[in-house]
């Protein structure tokens, strides 16, 4: 098995390459995941002058939109890979956000005080994480009695078409190996109550998750595949796998598989994530207060 460090090293690599393929595909990944931020800040409830963290926050969501919503307040946005806050800090510019900053660090080692934010945000980050109970100790630490933790994360692949598709096209050409207990994958934590285990490990309260639904939108099947294989983690290891011809046969079921989505003139592939909210007790407060 793999140990955290060497965890760690192969995802700095493979998010350091991904980089470009999130910042090209910018609007799209960011349509398809905006539900999802949107349910965990409603959960958050963001105040005028909230102090904020993002962690694994990539090219800047949630975070960036929290900003928005907290002019006169702070957000730290974080993430282990300095390519993908390159593009988020990008990003903040374009947008005329000017109350947020980057620190690269991983999210088992934050570089924080105790109760530094008021909330904290982790979408789509937990299942590259090497000791989940190690970085849900250090998030309930940063956090400010009251402040609350929100992530999210994918649930089971048959109801994520958006990706499914595409690695059952890759599996027509290549064994992909079973994942290893607790290594990154992107289905990892697809069992119901798996992260609010975690949470409530971790002495969070109130601890509630709920469903929240996306759609993959793009403008023809072949666009699917370019950003498809240009930007999901998993698709672009196996990919890099295949000769041309190999790669090619996986384009043409994929792009006729998904032709079954297109409507109008668009693409519309759904998927289901779950969001997960949680609250640090106050000090001697009353078990389930
Ligand atoms: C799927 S992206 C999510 C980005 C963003 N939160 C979003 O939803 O658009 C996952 C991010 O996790 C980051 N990551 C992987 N391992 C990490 C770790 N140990 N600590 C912090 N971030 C990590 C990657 O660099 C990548 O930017």
């Amino acid at each position: 098995m793999a140990s955290a460090h060497e965890i760690r090293d192969a995802q700095r690599a493979t998010w350091a390459g991904l980089s470009g393929g999130w910042e090209k595909w910018d609007s799209i990944i960011m349509g398809q995941l905006a539900p999802v931020g949107a349910a965990m800040i409603e959960r958050l409830g963001i105040a005028d002058d909230q102090r904020h963290l993002d962690i694994a926050a990539g090219t800047g969501e949630p975070g960036l939109t929290v900003a928005r919503l907290a002019p006169a307040g702070r957000v730290v946005l974080t993430d282990l890979v300095p390519e993908m806050l390159d593009v988020a800090a990008r990003r903040a510019r374009a947008l005329g956000i000017a109350n947020v900053e980057t620190q690269v660090c991983s999210a088992d080692e934050l570089p924080f005080g105790d109760a530094t934010f008021d909330s904290v945000s982790v979408r789509f980050g937990y299942m590259f994480f090497p000791d989940v109970a190690k970085v849900t100790a250090e998030l309930a630490r940063v956090l400010q009695p009251g402040g609350r933790l929100c992530a999210a994360v994918w649930v089971e692949p048959d109801e994520n078409p958006w990706t499914s598709i595409l690695m059952q096209a890759i599996g027509t050409e290549v064994t992909l190996p079973a994942p290893e207990p607790d290594s990154p994958t992107m289905f990892r934590w697809a069992a119901p109550g798996s992260v609010s285990a975690l949470f409530e490990a971790a002495g969070l309260r109130d601890v509630a998750e709920w469903e929240v639904g996306v759609e993959l939108v793009t403008r023809s099947a072949e666009e699917y595949w370019e950003m498809m294989s240009e930007h999901v983690s998993l698709a672009v290891a196996a990919l890099g796998r295949l000769d041309e011809p190999a790669r090619q046969r996986v384009r043409a079921t994929a792009v006729a598989q998904v032709a079954a989505f297109e409507h109008d003139g668009e693409v519309r592939v759904p998927g289901l994530a779950r969001c997960i909210v949680g609250t640090k007790p106050e000090p001697g407060g009353a078990p389930g207060a």
